[in-house]
């Protein structure tokens, strides 16, 4: 198992490229299932959940390979429709390809995700919405069993906006018979994204960008080549990074338009930003003010970027409140940064930030994607060296961010360890 030595002190100074979206390419290879041929989908991040979805599609009787970050599909030969346990464990996007399995062969059978690291995330809206188009649902031995002769087109409203639910009810509802009315749908960029690949593939969709979406089923769908967005996340992780350390950062290949929300508390808190076609440049000269962080749906300020921000926050002097609305649990990351010598207080899904606090290197355990990547920003800011223990979560969802720290000037070394 690896773990992340961090040393602590350095200003980031540099030019990296960001990589393609990680939720983005785990949305688009699913979709692949609704039409047979080949396909290529270039600016795929090369990272640990894209492998896992590469695998569940290849456990299916498709062909994924992965080369660099071009990812190449053939699904003439897909004939199993089910998600196993053992991959849907690994990564709850698997249930994505519910949606694609029952509008194109009528069945499937998918794992039931179960909890998540830091509490349970239910895939209610999923089923109740396949039952509106028709499918048959039953839970059985831990999977959930859906059939359905033909879907139907009909509407659906998300009582809670969901990007999972909303990607798969479109994915369904592409090849059901009839129009289906999809109302407080998701609009985050990746379902847009996926919205925008499904028409390239000759979908009928109305409403792209906005919560409502209206689809006129078609009967079949061509194999087309697509080319992934840019990773926001990774974006704003790097952005926050640079801020933090009071360093400048030229990021390229990013859509700043995605970054709306972030930008704007960057600049609140002191930064100088400045953007420029896809590339987004930040300068921290001042030392950073303390600034409340609120995450809700797109386009607010994501739940995937609250952990980097709480981290953030123990880097400027005076008092801050990060509230997760999304994910209420989602704190594992606040005990680990303690460890520090951080003064965080958890009051419900919200942690107050009392900023300012001399930090010390110590080491800490990850427990899910986007914290263990707030505890190694938190370690740039630390005197000496923090060591990340279990970075197989990081490495879910970052590629070769040990690489792109480095070109930024901070020393941050991979080492094999029996630490578990
Ligand atoms: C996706 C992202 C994840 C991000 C999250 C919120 C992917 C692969 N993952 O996850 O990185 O943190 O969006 O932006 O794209 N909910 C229900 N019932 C459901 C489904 C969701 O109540 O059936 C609730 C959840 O508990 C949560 C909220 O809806 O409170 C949003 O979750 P959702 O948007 O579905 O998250 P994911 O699609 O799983």
């Amino acid at each position: 198992m690896d773990k992340f030595v961090v040393s602590g002190g350095k200003r980031l100074k540099g030019s990296i490229s960001v990589s393609g979206s990680k939720n983005g390419v785990l949305a688009i290879i699913p979709a692949t299932i609704l039409a047979t041929g080949v396909y290529h989908i270039t600016n795929t991040p090369n990272l640990r959940d894209v492998w896992t979805m590469s695998q569940l599609m290849n456990s299916m009787g498709a062909f994924c390979e992965l080369n660099e970050n071009s990812l190449f599909i053939d699904t003439r030969e897909l004939n199993k429709f089910e998600a196993p346990y053992e991959l849907v464990k690994k990564m709850r996007a698997s249930i994505y390809v519910l949606g694609p399995l029952l509008a194109r062969f009528g069945e499937a059978k998918v794992s039931l995700p179960g909890g998540c690291a830091w509490g349970p995330r239910p895939v209610d809206l999923h089923l109740k919405g396949m039952e509106k188009l028709g499918a048959e649902i039953t839970i059985e031995n831990g999977f959930i069993n859906a059939k359905a002769k033909k879907l139907k087109g009909a509407r659906f409203h998300f009582d809670v906006s969901s990007v999972g639910a909303t990607g798969n009810m479109l994915m369904a509802a592409v090849l059901a018979e009839g129009t289906t009315l999809l109302t407080n749908a998701a609009l985050e960029p990746e379902i847009t994204a996926l919205a925008r690949f499904l028409v390239k593939m000759g979908a009928k969709i109305e409403g792209i960008g906005t919560t409502e979406l209206e689809i006129q089923g078609v009967t079949s769908l061509n194999a087309v080549d697509e080319v992934a967005i840019p990773d926001r996340i990774e974006a704003a992780t790097f952005l926050i990074a640079a801020a933090m350390t009071k360093g400048e950062i030229e990021l390229k290949n990013v859509n700043p338009y995605h970054l709306s929300s972030v930008l704007a508390k960057l600049e609140d808190s002191g930064s100088e930003i400045d953007v420029n076609g896809d590339t987004i440049y930040l300068k921290q000269d001042e030392d950073p003010k303390p600034i409340d962080f609120t995450t809700s749906v797109y386009p607010g300020l994501p739940t995937d970027l609250q952990a980097q921000w709480v981290a953030y926050m123990m880097a400027t002097k005076g008092m801050s409140k990060v509230t997760d609305t999304i994910y209420t649990d989602r704190f594992k990351h606040i005990p680990e940064l303690q460890r520090l010598g951080a003064d965080i207080k958890m009051v419900d899904n919200v942690a107050i930030i009392n900023g300012g606090k001399s930090l010390s290197g110590a080491t800490l355990m990850s427990s899910d994607l986007r914290g263990s990547v707030a505890l190694v920003l938190a370690g740039l800011i630390s005197e000496g060296s923090t060591e990340v223990l279990r970075i197989y979560h990081l490495d879910r969802g970052y590629e070769k961010i040990e690489d792109k720290f480095a070109k930024l000037g901070a020393t941050i070394k991979r080492v094999k360890t029996e630490l578990i």
